[in-house]
């Protein structure tokens, strides 16, 4: 195996423009033109245009997942798929990670098989950010750590998108636990720089006063029915007991304080959004009824991740089709 380079440097242009590592270092332009790319290929997919399958007729996907997912890591195998290229779908257990491995050899071993692009999602925030100093292959972040969740951001806005037509002048409630939220930083990103107000709220152990330092028009409440009201979007949280070395807030108390229940909705916009990027947990975050509401577009984002995921694979592995 070739050593690893000791001085990395920043990618050249054109790999940095083919990975994906967070909303942050987007520009509106940028974003613009993968959710305008996400709606053009899904509506190629819904006319069942034949060609669609051959876009990336060749190419190779490395999928890397070292921490638990059902809608991503199967989305960026589907969208891959459904562009013609081939994937391989590596776990840390049974990955020679286990034996000791560090992750730049493995994925300098990886590199060395030259897939088209790597999509990885791991436990530590900036991990593909490092990485993407190291290769020279397309990476694309599913997921750092509680720093950012770029694809889920998209294909949110996607939805928004949909049915509301713009960003703009949106009111936004993000809702649940933000501290440790990747999903909340790429959406407060995404929305900020589109325009929209975004409002979270949360108790005070997973909302602190440094989230507002990360885009303009963000408030901050603890207060779940002054976050709700006027909204025309609630984006609801999971609550990441993974991340908390220990429970912040009582468990059995949190649906009381924070769960949204269709009582809510009534303060929100007439046809506001419910939305939650999943797995859901029933009776924490949002009840039954909401959850299975017609305000709810949960399994709408799940579908839109595919055309997204798709129009980020295609940037990565045909840069100019994207542009
Ligand atoms: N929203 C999301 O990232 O879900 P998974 O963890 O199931 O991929």
């Amino acid at each position: 195996m070739n050593p690893i380079s000791l001085s990395p440097g920043p990618p050249p242009a054109r790999l940095a423009e083919r990975s994906l590592l967070g909303i942050e270092e987007l520009s509106r332009e940028q974003i613009q033109s993968l959710l305008d790319r996400s709606i053009y290929l899904k509506s190629r997919r819904a006319q069942q245009d034949p060609q669609l399958v051959s876009e990336l007729a060749g190419k190779t996907i490395v999928n890397l997942f070292f921490e638990a997912s059902t809608r991503t890591r199967t989305s960026f195998e589907i969208a891959a798929k459904r562009l013609g290229a081939h994937t391989v779908s590596i776990q840390e257990q049974g990955s020679s990670l286990s034996k000791g491995e560090s992750l730049v050899d493995t994925l300098n071993t990886l590199a060395a098989m030259q897939p088209d692009a790597i999509v990885m999602r791991h436990a530590a925030s900036g991990a593909p950010h490092f990485l993407s100093r190291f290769l020279a292959r397309p990476i694309i972040n599913a997921g750092d750590g509680r720093h950012e969740h770029p694809t889920q951001a998209l294909l949110d806005a996607m939805t928004i998108l949909e049915r509301k037509k713009t960003l703009e002048g949106l009111k936004v409630a993000i809702i649940g636990d933000i501290a440790h939220s990747r999903v909340a930083r790429s959406n407060i990103h995404l929305l900020t720089k589109f325009g929209s107000f975004v409002t979270l709220c949360g108790p005070a152990t997973m909302v602190s006063g440094s989230l507002r330092s990360l885009g303009p028009n963000i408030t901050l409440t603890y207060d779940m029915k002054e976050a709700v009201q006027d909204a025309d979007v609630v984006m609801m949280l999971r609550v990441q007991l993974e991340r908390q070395a220990k429970p912040i807030f009582p468990k059995n108390e949190y649906f009381q304080y924070y769960g949204l229940e269709i009582e809510h909705l009534q303060l929100a916009k007439p046809e506001a959004l419910v939305m939650h990027p999943g797995p859901i947990n029933r009776g924490r975050e949002l009840s039954n009824e909401v959850a299975d509401s017609k305000s709810s577009v949960i399994l709408n984002q799940v579908e839109n991740g595919l055309s997204v995921r798709m129009a980020v694979l295609e940037r990565a592995c045909v840069a100019e089709a994207a542009a």
